[in-house]
């Protein structure tokens, strides 16, 4: 496996592999990888020739008081697992490297990251949207492997990629659950064993609320009551949000109609865990 280290040297890499016909098929991660980025990997693998990982913790996506200086770094195990995965390109940039002195250029795509993720996390997406299109330019993906758990994040970019005519290919991939059902994530390493039976209320109660619309629920209130109902628990300091939103569009729906996504945020303890349930 190649690892890249400068933005020069992975440009040169992706540019003679598309001149030598290849198409690249890229993930980028913020590293800590686990089993929910090894399929996003594997997925990776059947859209491209070749598959780029990059591994950056991108402090413009974190708020003043969120866990960018405690967020898990776990290189070696992380390119333990690109090796094996027969990852064939990793790029590792540093701060300096995409936020250089004088740095003021930054995407916003508007409506969609307002609500949800957005209303409590004010600057995440346009964090986001930057460090994805500066990553896009670098390795000049044909295709891109995003992660349904962060839903938003992957409509978000959807959007940007249109508006913006990238030619770049973003492709959704299923949530990777644990055995117990928790959605698979870097942070679920910060749970006590307490938390993680609150953590588990998260899918138990998108479940529940699955049930309900199969049964004919319609009435968005009551399976917007019904879910809270669910997630009460006392290792929940605060559920940030619960709603039931266009999956196109993120606007809150007034009635039920697909698709749609039920989507979740809640801090358990220290850690803020997002879920969701899509209604396709
Ligand atoms: O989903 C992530 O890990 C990050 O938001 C991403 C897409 C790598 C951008 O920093």
């Amino acid at each position: 496996m190649k690892l890249f280290k400068t933005i020069d040297a992975m440009q040169k890499w992706s540019l003679q592999e598309k001149r030598d016909g290849k198409r690249i098929s890229f993930v980028p991660t913020m590293g800590a990888l686990h089993e929910g980025h090894l399929s996003l990997i594997r997925e990776a693998k059947k859209h491209g020739d070749v598959v780029v990982l990059s591994i950056y913790v991108n402090p413009a996506q974190f708020g003043p008081n969120e866990d960018l200086q405690n967020y898990p770094k776990t290189l070696d195990a992380d390119l333990d697992h690109a090796k094996k995965l027969f990852v064939d390109a990793t790029f590792l940039p540093t701060d300096d490297m995409i936020y250089p002195d004088g740095y003021q250029t930054y995407i916003n795509v508007e409506n969609m990251t307002k609500n949800l993720c957005g209303a409590s996390r004010p600057e995440h997406f346009r964090g986001v949207t930057t460090v994805v299109a500066k990553l896009f330019n670098i390795v000049m993906p044909d295709s891109a492997i995003f992660g349904e758990k962060d839903f938003q994040q992957l409509v978000t970019i959807k959007r940007m990629v249109k508006d913006l005519n990238m030619p770049v290919e973003i492709i959704g991939h299923p949530i990777v659950r644990e055995p117990d059902g928790v959605a698979m994530s870097s942070r679920n390493k910060y749970l006590s064993d307490e938390e993680r039976v609150a953590a588990r209320s998260l899918n138990q109660s998108l479940e529940f609320a699955n049930e309900m619309i199969d049964a004919g629920e319609t009435d968005i209130k009551k399976i917007l009551l019904k879910v809270k109902e669910r997630i009460k628990s006392e290792s929940i300091s605060k559920v940030d949000y619960i709603n039931l939103v266009n999956a196109n569009t993120l606007e809150d729906l007034k009635e039920f109609r697909r698709p749609a996504l039920l989507a979740i945020a809640a801090v358990i303890g220290k850690t803020r865990l997002i879920d969701n349930h899509l209604f396709e």
